[in-house]
């Protein structure tokens, strides 16, 4: 498996990789196509086709980068652990110490068993690959899916760690995801609300 980075100019490489996009996630999960290459789009390649794509943004003055978007063209023969490893390692290269991420929270009320047991499944995918469900609350990021609830996950880029994150780091990555991803200060009642239901409001921070 080859990590290319997207190239706009080519078109029926943008056409495989736009087709991948939309069958992997749901109408309500998706930005618009060109919403992409505001951030960095990495292709998997193999044997010339496309394979798998991430995309995926550096959080700005912190050394993380948060995972936008990640998906396999054939699912379930160990292709995303392969992409995920690699990514992680091309990450670490670039001194991107942690990788983020959100998905829809299979303990979301009114879903069906389908979809809970699919929100499982993905969840015990990254998992598996040393990924850790954060102790977050009320993570609630205006999106496309703002009728979802989301769980904020996290992962080193070096090595998989299971020792939970101390309540400083939390709340630095809480801050980083919403401002550098989703664009709200941290006095923003969402950034708040988190904050608070997962009992990480520091007094300190006369910001919050
Ligand atoms: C999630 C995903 C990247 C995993 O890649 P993969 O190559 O299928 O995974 P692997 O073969 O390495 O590992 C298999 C595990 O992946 C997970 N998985 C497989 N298919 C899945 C699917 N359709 N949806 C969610 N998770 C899936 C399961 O945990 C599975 O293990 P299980 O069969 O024991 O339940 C891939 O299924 C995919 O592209 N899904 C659609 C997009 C998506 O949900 N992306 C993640 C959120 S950004």
């Amino acid at each position: 498996m080859d990590l290319i980075p997207a190239d706009t100019r080519d078109s029926a490489m943008l056409g495989d990789v736009e087709a991948l996009y939309v069958s992997s996630f749901p109408d309500g999960l998706r930005a618009p196509f060109s919403d992409l290459f505001q951030d960095d789009v990495t292709v998997a390649v193999i044997d010339g086709a496309v394979a798998g794509l991430a995309v995926s943004r550096d959080l700005a003055d912190t050394p993380w980068v948060f995972l936008r978007y990640f998906a396999v063209a054939t699912r379930g023969r160990g292709l995303g652990t392969v992409l995920w490893r690699q990514l992680c390692h091309r990450w670490a290269a670039q001194h991107r110490s942690r990788v983020l991420l959100d998905v829809e929270d299979p303990d979301e009320a009114d879903i069906d068993r389908d979809e809970q047991t699919l929100r499982r499944r993905r969840i015990s995918f990254y998992e598996r690959l040393g990924v850790q469900v954060l102790p977050i609350r009320d993570y609630a990021p205006p999106h496309q899916a703002a009728t979802h609830r989301l769980r904020l996950l996290a992962a080193g880029t070096h090595a998989a760690s299971t020792a939970p994150l101390p309540a400083a780091h939390l709340q630095d990555i809480v801050l980083a995801v919403y401002r550098h991803r989703y664009g709200l200060p941290a006095d923003h009642p969402a950034v708040h609300r988190t904050l608070r239901s997962s009992g990480l409001l520091d007094p300190e921070r006369p910001q919050v």
